[in-house]
């Protein structure tokens, strides 16, 4: 009898109930009725940006989308000294083969409107690198707390583009003076600056309690009514960037990425960095600049 009310117990907890279709993502609770969760991305060695983390994700905001019983989801990762690094620029080279690349930009961008969007609150839980594609998603959440090993950097001037999907809500967070500095010279941020400017809400001086902080603030606002949760997202949103101002970013972005000099820059970037190796990664932002010395 006993094993039948276990296996009861098992089959219905929230946690074991729905299966978890993800190879990337990887889910825990947070709380006991799973209504705060933890997803750690995991892509190794370095939790590129690619076809499949995306396609991943964006399966799983919209799963998100229309239930209730979710209320907050953190957003991490369980790769040592990686949060999310950039979008792989294979995918921009012409011997890219599978997905269709705009498709990939399209379920790119969708994602980021997602994580502002959808009802849930979205925290980043970020101890380690956060390279373009992955700044561009901790902006798009509802607050980001770092650890010792994170830092940050909007690389994509160096290519010769621009941070598309982040450039206006940076600015936003931190000012035009500190957003053209960081996002003009490509430089890594490191999480007590990051902290100092409100980059980050706030930097912790070990993992454990960059964790402890983050579990206990999800925790918390799960107790709260999912309506109020709701409400209160919805009105900060309207502070956000402009869909013009997001639109015209889109425009100035796709004239520069017809240049044939961002095609070299590409190319360049994968010969140098020997495809995006894990050591070249560990400092994108600074080996960047071996593209124009
Ligand atoms: C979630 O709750 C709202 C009311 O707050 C309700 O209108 C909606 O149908 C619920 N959605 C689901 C999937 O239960
Ligand atoms: C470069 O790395 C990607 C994955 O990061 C891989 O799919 C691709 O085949 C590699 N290309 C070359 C030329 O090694």
């Amino acid at each position: 009898m006993l094993a039948f009310w276990l296996f009861l117990f098992i089959a219905l907890h929230p946690c074991v109930a729905t299966p978890w279709p993800y190879r990337y993502l990887r889910k825990a609770c947070i709380n006991s009725d799973c209504s705060a969760v933890r997803v750690a991305i995991s892509n190794p060695p370095i939790n590129l940006w690619n076809a499949n983390t995306v396609v991943e994700l964006n399966t799983l905001l919209k799963s998100l989308n229309d239930q209730n019983s979710t209320k907050v989801v953190v957003i991490s990762s369980d790769i040592p000294e990686f949060y999310i690094t950039n979008l792989d620029a294979n995918i921009f080279t012409p011997k890219f083969e599978g997905l269709d690349v705009t498709d990939i930009l399209t379920m790119y961008f969708d994602n980021l409107a997602l994580l502002s969007s959808i009802p849930t609150i979205f925290i980043a839980e970020i101890n380690g690198r956060a390279w373009g594609a992955g700044n561009e998603h901790l902006l798009h959440m509802d607050m980001r707390f770092a650890g010792p090993e994170a830092q940050f950097s909007a690389p994509e001037v160096e290519l010769g583009v621009i941070h598309v999907g982040g450039l206006q809500l940076l600015t936003k967070l931190i000012g035009p003076g500190r957003a053209a500095e960081y996002l003009l010279s490509g430089k890594q941020v490191d999480s007590k600056e990051a902290a100092r400017v409100g980059w980050v809400n706030s930097a912790f001086s070990t993992a454990a309690a960059l964790r402890e902080h983050v579990d206990s603030l999800a925790k918390r606002i799960a107790l709260f009514p999912i309506e109020a949760i709701r409400a209160t997202k919805e009105g900060i949103a309207e502070q956000a960037p402009s869909r013009q101002s997001i639109q015209n970013d889109m425009n100035r972005y796709n004239k520069l990425a017809a240049l044939s000099t961002v095609e070299g820059n590409i190319a360049k970037f994968l010969a140098l960095s020997k495809n995006q190796s894990r050591e070249w990664e560990l400092n994108i932002g600074n080996n960047l600049v071996q593209l124009y010395t």
